[in-house]
């Protein structure tokens, strides 16, 4: 049998898969350069004969960073939560006023204090041949120095600023913690090889360490404005000249409307509605968590006279108020496709109920579990062995533990096979390019990119975990579930009648070309000091500044649209009327809110 043909021409899919395949193809090699060119974690950093700290005190000393919640209290790169301090600026402003005092007490003639820190901060003293790091006396006296400042930080008696009272109990922990800033503090100052500035671009700022604004940074700043004027003018210039979307010759045919007596619910929809409810739970609890949150930033010592860190700290209420986002909306989108799918394929297969209900209770197990095992391991009380697999990974918004995660990945995977189940004969009868498919990929595309926060690892260096952490905040909320959301809304016009098919068709892979031609690259945006090469900040600036332009395409197009016959038969139309303008609404607070207010580095 043949498939129904794409009602556009063939080329909008072929844009689309070419428009993939060229951004993936970049991010590979992005990806491959992240692992090449990575700082290094030395066997052992050593001053004058002795051992300073070692690689296993590094990676351990990020275990324990990661096992108490520690980055959705302060931040590491600049990357966290920004209650606490950023640890990597800390040390680095702690060890290079310790060392400049230090140094102007023994001044060498000719260099002043300052310049001699700055020099030595900078140098970088990394042997390749022996995989050792080699410091002065005096830098390795100024982290001894700041092991105990973290010992009165993290085992201090009483709870301030947001930190919780006897936070780490063993001192080891906080030697092998002190470590694990210590090396990213490194990173942000030793050259990398070839180069005049850090690792981390010299991130973060800060004058007593030479560390200032690279050359680099400055002008892939200008050339990304330059792409985003540049890149606007031709959009513009493209659009205006030539008729691709072709609103206006679909003007003269008129729309016709689904009565809403034709839709009968089916088991599987009704279903949806206990969905509904749990997602609803979860908003207002992730509300909750969000004032609580925005009480320890006022008053980060009591809340209303109560030592409220003793029994919910911050890092952990935090870490709640993300997940549940991800919770709440995540399970909005599985219950949205579960209630779509039998209104395209007009009946459903039997036991897709069941399979509702299912998914629904696994759902319920993980969120709860999650969060359980959020505050147990961030409590300290799954020790070593379990704090991974069932507390607290440690990554901000990948903060569950490791089986949940995966639980996770499973559900939304079997939701994939309840849509498939469901959608079986419209993929059969439609173009691979057509809108069942299009949901369908879609879909998919949900677990796949979730399923790339698995390529942490507890062994790996914080700049590689850092980097996938960033394709599943990145990637998978700021496109995939764009996509998601976008495919659903064009669906739910053509449902209603209100759009056709092939109108919405266009919508959707404009949407896709557009936003992935900066999105997949854009990626990088979050990227740029977290010790990445500068082929990471040039690529990622310049794309991610175009990111703003589909934005603004997409505005314009939906002007005409609304002006075209498509929306004035929708004000006529009563019942479907307000419908039509809150699918409206959300592209509108979509673009202040994702595209005014938040396309910035987190
Ligand atoms: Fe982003």
């Amino acid at each position: 049998m043949a498939r129904v043909s794409m009602p556009i021409s063939n080329r909008w899919f072929q844009g689309a898969v070419i428009t993939y395949l060229i951004g993936f193809t970049v991010l590979g090699i992005l990806t491959y350069l992240v692992y090449r060119d990575q700082p290094p974690v030395p066997r052992e950093v050593v001053a004058g004969g002795k051992i300073v700290f070692t690689h296993d005190d590094v990676v351990n000393g990020m275990n324990v960073f990661q096992r108490y919640g520690l980055m959705e209290y302060g931040s590491v790169y600049g990357h966290g939560a920004y209650l606490g301090p950023d640890f990597t600026a800390e040390y680095l402003h702690k060890s290079s006023e310790f060392l400049v005092s230090r140094y102007q007490e023994a001044s060498q003639p000719g260099l002043s204090a300052r310049e001699r820190v700055v020099a030595e901060l900078h140098q970088n003293s990394y042997d390749p041949s022996d995989d050792r790091l080699r410091w002065s006396e005096a830098r390795a006296q100024a982290h001894e120095s700041l092991i105990e400042y973290y010992r009165t930080v993290f085992q201090s008696k009483s709870s301030r600023g947001g930190a919780q009272a006897n936070w780490i109990s063993d001192r080891d922990d906080i030697r092998r913690l002190t470590a694990f800033f210590a090396w990213t503090a490194w990173t942000a100052t030793a050259n990398r090889p070839g180069y005049t500035y850090s690792y981390t671009s010299n991130w973060p700022p800060e004058p007593l360490a030479g560390n200032f604004v690279t050359a680099d940074a400055i002008i892939w700043s200008i050339i990304s404005i330059i792409a985003l004027l540049g890149g606007t003018g031709l959009v513009f210039y493209f659009f205006g000249r030539y008729d691709w979307l072709g609103w206006g010759a679909e003007q003269s045919s008129p729309v016709r409307f689904r009565p809403v007596e034709d839709v009968a619910n089916t088991p599987a929809q009704r279903a949806v509605v206990w969905f509904l409810l749990v997602s609803s739970l979860l908003f207002v609890l992730q509300t909750l968590t969000g004032g609580l949150i925005a009480h320890y930033r006022a008053e980060p010592d009591v809340f209303f006279g109560i030592d409220l860190s003793s029994v919910l700290p911050f890092n952990i209420v935090r870490t709640w108020h993300v997940q549940l986002a991800i919770f709440w909306v995540s399970a909005s989108y599985l219950a949205t496709g579960i209630f779509i799918v039998p209104l395209i394929a007009g009946k459903e297969p039997r036991g897709q109920s069941v399979l509702t209900v299912m998914l629904l209770v696994a759902v319920a197990i993980v969120v709860f579990g999650s969060l359980a095992g959020e505050y147990a391991g961030a409590q300290g009380w799954l020790g070593e062995g379990f704090w991974f697999w069932l507390g607290h990974q440690g990554w901000e918004y990948l903060d569950l533990g490791r089986l949940w995660q995966i639980l996770l990945i499973v559900g939304l995977f079997l939701w994939v096979f309840i849509l498939f189940r469901g959608l079986r004969g419209p993929l059969r009868q439609q173009h691979f390019g057509n809108m069942p498919w299009m949901l369908f990929y879609a879909a998919l595309a949900i677990p796949a990119f979730y399923s790339v926060g698995l390529l942490t690892s507890p062994r790996a260096t914080f700049v590689v975990n850092d980097f996938w952490r960033f394709w599943v905040v990145h990637l998978w909320v700021e496109d995939f579930l764009e996509l998601f959301t976008t495919v659903m809304v064009a669906y739910m016009f053509v449902l209603l009648g209100v759009v056709r098919e092939a109108t919405a068709l266009r919508v959707i892979y404009l949407d896709i070309i557009l936003y992935s031609m900066g999105g997949v690259i854009g990626t990088m945006h979050h990227l740029y000091f977290s010790g990445t090469p500068v082929a990471h900040l040039a690529l990622g600036a310049t794309f991610s500044a175009m990111e703003v332009i589909p934005l603004m395409l997409l505005t314009l197009e939906a002007w005409s649209f609304i002006k075209s016959g498509e929306q004035r038969a929708v004000e006529r139309y009563h019942l479907h009327r307000w419908s039509v303008r809150f699918l409206v609404a959300v592209g509108v607070w979509n673009f202040l809110g994702a595209g005014v207010i938040t396309p910035t580095p987190r």
